[in-house]
């Protein structure tokens, strides 16, 4: 058992050791024990970007299973993608797999014929993002979703977008899609959710899945902040519900929120509706402006938290022994199509 001044020692000396041949890109949740260790933080977008250009051999992805999947489609056959946690999943992105959205595009083309167009948040498995990229469709993140949203309607009349319902209805919301023209897909019930008459109206499909961490965010925890801290802005991320969003002064991804904050002026008070370790982290190094979780029962996201010190230090030492136990390999036939998903989101951004 190595002490946690050992492991910071051991994981100090395995990077210099290795160079350029080791890179640890960083998700923005991750504890700050890992991200101090990161040779670039970033949200889903930006690291996705950054490890498309990625020359290092060992990529030891520090965030959860999607971002690593990504990671090694946009890399060479050669570079090797590690993730130092395998149960750092995603319950978001579990919330689609590949039979229930087949049996979705079954039913929704039976309904709508060749009208449709799939979207995928990044947040998503790769058979999600093959599915979708063989289907002519893109990836999104939160940082690019209107500009996808807005090239998805260019090509069809409808949408259907997974697995993040939230993050959908938003952002159609902030492009002028009315509430009434959006139906929900619930892939448990195998059942088209729509409140409307008639069919005909649904601009977009919502698949029934949501961020098990945003969704924790209510319009109770705005009311609390609004009787008690007359002074202070709220800014959120669109994973929250659409009542959080649209009672919020400020919604965005989580690149937005962060240069927000960092662009407002000393004295200035926030209430911010994301992830914990990056509000912590905000709040630490803005200690000139007053910043609060929105909900201050708030938990991290618990699986970003499983990659620690010493999964790290174990994954690290795994590479610089030759061994890769928690390689992340996508078979190549999904990989194919998954990259034409993406690629069609990071042409659109880059
Ligand atoms: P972004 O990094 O795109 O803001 O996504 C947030 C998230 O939930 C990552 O898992
Ligand atoms: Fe998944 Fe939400 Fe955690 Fe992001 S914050 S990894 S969407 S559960």
């Amino acid at each position: 058992h190595m002490s946690h001044e050992e492991m910071i020692e051991r994981i100090t000396k395995i990077k210099k050791d290795m160079g350029e041949e080791l890179f640890i890109p960083g998700h923005h949740y991750q504890k700050d024990e890992v991200i101090q260790f990161a040779d670039a933080s970033g949200d889903s977008l930006q690291l996705a970007q950054v490890s498309a250009q990625q020359k290092a051999k060992y990529i030891v992805f520090c965030g959860v299973h999607f971002m690593a999947e990504t990671a090694d489609i946009l890399t060479n056959a050669d570079q090797k993608v590690i993730l130092p946690d395998m149960r750092a999943g995603c319950s978001m992105a579990d919330m689609a797999d590949d039979k229930q959205t087949e049996e979705a595009w079954r039913e929704l083309t039976a309904l709508f014929g060749d009208t449709l167009l799939p979207l995928t948040y990044v947040n998503s498995t790769a058979a999600i993002k093959a599915f979708v990229g063989q289907h002519g469709g893109a990836t999104v993140t939160s940082s690019n979703a209107k500009q996808m949203v807005q090239w998805a309607f260019k090509q069809k009349q409808r949408l259907l977008f997974l697995p993040d319902q939230h993050l959908g209805r938003n952002t159609a919301v902030e492009l002028g899609v009315p509430l009434d023209q959006m139906a929900v897909w619930d892939p448990i019930a195998s059942k088209l959710e729509f409140a409307g008459d008639a069919v005909e109206d649904i601009r977009v499909i919502l698949w029934k899945g949501h961020c098990s961490v945003h969704e924790n965010f209510t319009t109770k925890n705005i009311e609390q902040v609004r009787k008690n801290h007359s002074e202070m802005k709220i800014i959120v991320h669109p994973e929250c519900k659409y009542e959080v969003v649209q009672q919020a002064d400020l919604a965005g991804s989580t690149k937005y929120i962060i240069e927000t904050i960092k662009q407002a002026p000393a004295g200035s008070e926030w209430a911010i509706g994301t992830e914990m370790n990056l509000v912590n982290r905000l709040i630490n190094s803005h200690q000139d402006k007053k910043i609060i979780s929105l909900n201050p029962f708030m938990c991290p996201c618990l699986t970003m938290n499983r990659i620690d010190l010493p999964h790290l230090t174990w994954a690290l030492e795994e590479v610089w022994e030759g061994n890769y136990t928690n390689r992340i390999s996508v078979p190549n036939e999904i990989a194919q199509h998954a990259k034409l998903a993406l690629n069609r989101m990071l042409q659109g951004s880059l």
